[in-house]
């Protein structure tokens, strides 16, 4: 039977690759799940063991390869394709081999599916989301980066548990770089309507006082690191998360995510940087950034995170 309807391709059948995968034919999200990976057999046997599942799931089918070609006519790609980190290998080493793994990769993939949408995965996200706007020359709707989808979803479920309210409850964001200088946006946070910094101890919840809030926002920038150390990679949050970019682009959904798209305006004295601010995503990729309140820290901290990705990217020659 020949598929009709929506496709979504996964460049890089890895851990956080496969994941996507696996979260999308369990969501339902595409008819066709495209997996593109160099590792030819890795690719094949990932493309059997899925298929081996879809009496289980809505109607879909797996496909695969090594060749670009395998991603044509995609609604939406999801670019997780990642180098190893090599024994003695440092991680600006890493992120410079990331960039150039980018720069041979991505093309020939926009030239299967030049009306796609394409979801950044790989890191350092911002910096790959940047320097691939460069390599395709794609509008920035149309090629931004998961960002800070999944350390938002972190802080939240953090959130949750201090205060026992179901995550699904908390409205925070975080803002700013996918890694280390990535700030909580406090001030404008709530749970079920109440602003967080309001927020009054329920059936037993803590305080969210200025030292809890610390601590969660440490536990956020740590968890990466903790998750790597115990099993190598983290996949299984990040391949919801993404899953959950692809099904706003797919459902025209107009879904309030803080992707990380470039700046290519002035906002708040920032241009020139992809980095993460909650924004519309709807079927033609990353829309309008919401004019979120900030304090004046946070606003200092967005400003420095933004500053330590147009570092990043200089010393990259992007
Ligand atoms: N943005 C986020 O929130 C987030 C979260 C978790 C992981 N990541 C990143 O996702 C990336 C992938 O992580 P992983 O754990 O799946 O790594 P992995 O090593 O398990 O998988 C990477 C895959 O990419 C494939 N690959 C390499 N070069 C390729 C190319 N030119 N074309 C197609 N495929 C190619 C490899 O064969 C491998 O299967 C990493 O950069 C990781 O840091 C991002």
């Amino acid at each position: 039977m020949e598929p009709v309807g929506s496709k979504v391709s996964i460049v890089g059948a890895g851990a956080v690759g496969m994941a996507i995968a696996y979260a999308a034919l369990i969501r339902g999200v595409a008819r066709t799940v495209a997996l593109m990976d160099v590792n030819a057999e890795k690719v094949a046997a990932e493309v059997l063991d899925l298929s081996h599942g879809l009496e289980f799931v809505s109607r879909a089918s797996v496909i695969g390869g090594a060749n670009p070609a395998v991603c044509a006519g995609s609604d939406v790609i999801v670019f997780t394709a990642g180098a190893k980190q090599r024994p003695g290998q440092s991680r600006l080493e890493l992120a410079e081999a990331t960039i150039e793994l980018t720069r041979t990769a991505l093309p020939p993939i926009v030239a299967a599916a030049p009306q796609a949408r394409i979801v950044m995965v790989t890191n350092p996200v911002d910096i790959i989301t940047y320097a691939a706007l460069k390599f395709t020359g794609l509008p920035r709707n149309q090629l931004f980066g998961s960002g800070t989808v999944l350390d938002s979803s972190r802080l939240r479920f953090l959130v949750s548990e201090h205060c026992r309210v179901a995550v699904q409850n908390v409205h925070a964001y975080i803002a700013g770089e996918h890694g280390d200088s990535e700030i909580p946006l406090w001030s404008s946070a709530t749970i079920g309507g109440v602003p967080l910094l309001d927020w009054e101890s329920l059936r037993g919840g803590e305080l969210l006082d200025a030292d809890a809030r610390a601590h969660i926002h440490s536990e956020v920038v740590g968890s990466a690191y903790r998750i790597i150390e115990g099993k190598g990679a983290t996949n299984y949050a990040i391949g919801l998360a993404s899953t959950r970019i692809v099904e706003a682009i797919l459902n025209d959904e107009h879904r309030v995510l803080p992707v990380s798209a470039l700046i290519d305006e002035d906002i708040h004295g920032i241009s020139d940087v992809c980095l993460s601010l909650p924004t519309v995503v709807d079927a033609a990729g990353a829309g309008q950034r919401l004019p979120i309140a900030m304090s004046a820290d946070e606003l200092a901290g967005l400003r420095a995170s933004a500053q330590t990705l147009r570092e990043m990217q200089a010393r990259f020659g992007l």
